[in-house]
Formats: C-alpha cells, structure tokens, sequence
C-alpha cells in the first residue's frame, strides 16, 4: 500500500498517535492543529508531521488534522480495521491475566480459546473463552481461523511450542515467553517482555540518582553531609 519502507521507530509511536486520538474522539474533539496534538503528546509538531507524511500526510494547512478521519487511516495503517481471532496457549496467571483483559476485544482482538496441559484448568472458562487440553491444539488451529498464538508457558516449552504453531499454520506470535524464538521469515513474532521495560525503568532511576549524586559532590563535601545528615533524620522519623 506505501512504497516507501516505513521505520520502525514510526510504527511505534502510530499506537500512541492512535490512542490519543481515539481519546479526542471520546470526548467530540472534531479537529486539532499539529501544534495542539504535539503540546498534548509531549512530541514536536515536526515530529508528527514528519510521521504522518510517511502515509501521505493527512492534514490541511490552517486546518489541522480531522480527528475522526486520523484515527480511522491510522487504524488502517495498524491493521485494526479487522478482527483479529487470538488464542492463549498457557492458561496460568499471565495466560487467564490476558483473557480476562476486555480492552483487546474493543480493539478487535477476540481471545477464542485457550489451551493447557493442566487438567484441572481444562473445561474452565476465562470470560467468553473455554481452556482446551493441548492435544486438540493442533486439530483447533487447521480447522478455525487462528490469527494471533500467544506463547505464555514456562520458558522451557515456549520454542518447540512456536515450531509447532508454525508448523499448523500459524503466522502471528505474541511472545511472552521470556526466550528468543527463531521462527521462518513469514511469520511475524511481537515479543513482549515487561522484565525488560523493568530493567530500563531501573536504569533511568539508576541514572537519575548518580546526576544527584554527582550534583551534591559538586556543590562540596559540606553540603553533601549536611542533605545526608537531613535525609538520614528524616527516614528514621
Ligand atoms: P504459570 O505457571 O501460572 O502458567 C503457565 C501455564 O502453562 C500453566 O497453566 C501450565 O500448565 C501451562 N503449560 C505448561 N506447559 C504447557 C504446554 N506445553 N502447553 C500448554 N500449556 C502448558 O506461569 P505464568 O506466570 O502465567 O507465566 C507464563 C509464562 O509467561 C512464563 O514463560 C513466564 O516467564 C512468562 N511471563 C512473561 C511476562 C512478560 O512480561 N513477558 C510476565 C509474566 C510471565
């Protein structure tokens, strides 16, 4: 549909631009400047610009962007103008955590059904969706239209269970495993790992206190006592 070889970094902030948005929406926003969208999303308006005309643009001199008519080619773009059939291989916390999430559903991505190797779990039902045992993982995926696997079993299980889905057809993995799946070119794997947003959080934080710290060593030996001294009192009061 586009040409041009669109950058990664572009697609991911389309999921922002959208949901900003679909909030403009919500509350009868019918148009908005670039200036108004960049000073609400923390980005330049060059930025959106720059983002935007990758698709052709979108918007009108003095007019701005129409919310409605952004959002819904923003939605084209992502692909959300479909529904998308997921199933949850994994039925444990985080597996039951993701059925039980209704905002994908009004996204258009409906969890179908779940599978286990657990018998007790076997039968139950999260929300709409009833856990399947495994053995009928393979017959499930030839015989519905399965758009979306997402991995959430122990580590240890997740490659050979990713080959398997290939294997039956599967073309679309979310990953939550925390392991790396090499998988053929034709299938696209979304990894998600919330350790790894964790780690970067903990750096930032990390980070953040050595500029402190090095700001109080510059201001001098004294000074740096008197705030240790200060805080000290105060985390013991
Ligand atoms: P859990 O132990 O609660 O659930 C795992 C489920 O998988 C169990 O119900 C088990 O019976 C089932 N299972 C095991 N082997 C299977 C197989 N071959 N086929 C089908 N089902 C099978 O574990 P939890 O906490 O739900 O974590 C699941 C996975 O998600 C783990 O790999 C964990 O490391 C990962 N995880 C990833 C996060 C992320 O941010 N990406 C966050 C939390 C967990």
């Amino acid at each position: 549909m586009y040409k041009k070889e669109i950058s990664k970094a572009v697609i991911n902030r389309l999921p922002r631009y959208y949901r900003y948005l679909g909030d403009l929406l919500e509350k009868d926003v019918v148009r908005i400047s670039s200036k108004e969208l960049s000073e609400k999303m923390k980005v330049t308006a060059s930025q959106i610009r720059q983002d935007l005309n990758n698709f052709g643009g979108f918007g009108q001199q003095g007019y701005g962007y129409n919310v409605e008519y952004l959002h819904s080619e923003i939605g084209k773009i992502l692909g959300l103008e479909k529904k998308y059939n997921i199933i949850i291989i994994g039925a444990g916390n985080l597996g039951q955590a993701l059925a039980n999430y209704v905002d994908f559903e009004r996204r258009g991505f409906v969890v179908r059904a779940l599978f286990d190797i657990n018998p007790e779990l076997v039968g139950t039902k999260i929300r709409n969706a009833e856990v399947r045992p495994t053995e009928e993982l393979e017959s499930y995926i030839k015989s519905n239209q399965v758009d979306i696997a997402a991995i959430t079993v122990p580590k240890t299980k997740a490659v050979q269970l990713a080959m398997d889905l290939v294997s039956w057809g599967i073309k679309g993995i979310w990953n939550f495993a925390p392991t790396d799946l090499n998988l053929p070119k034709e299938v696209t794997v979304e990894n998600v790992h919330l350790a790894e947003s964790l780690m970067k959080l903990s750096y930032r934080l990390s980070s953040k206190q050595k500029q402190e710290k090095s700001k109080i060593t510059k201001e001098g030996p004294g000074e740096a006592i008197k705030k240790e001294d200060k805080e000290d009192k105060e985390s013991k009061s």
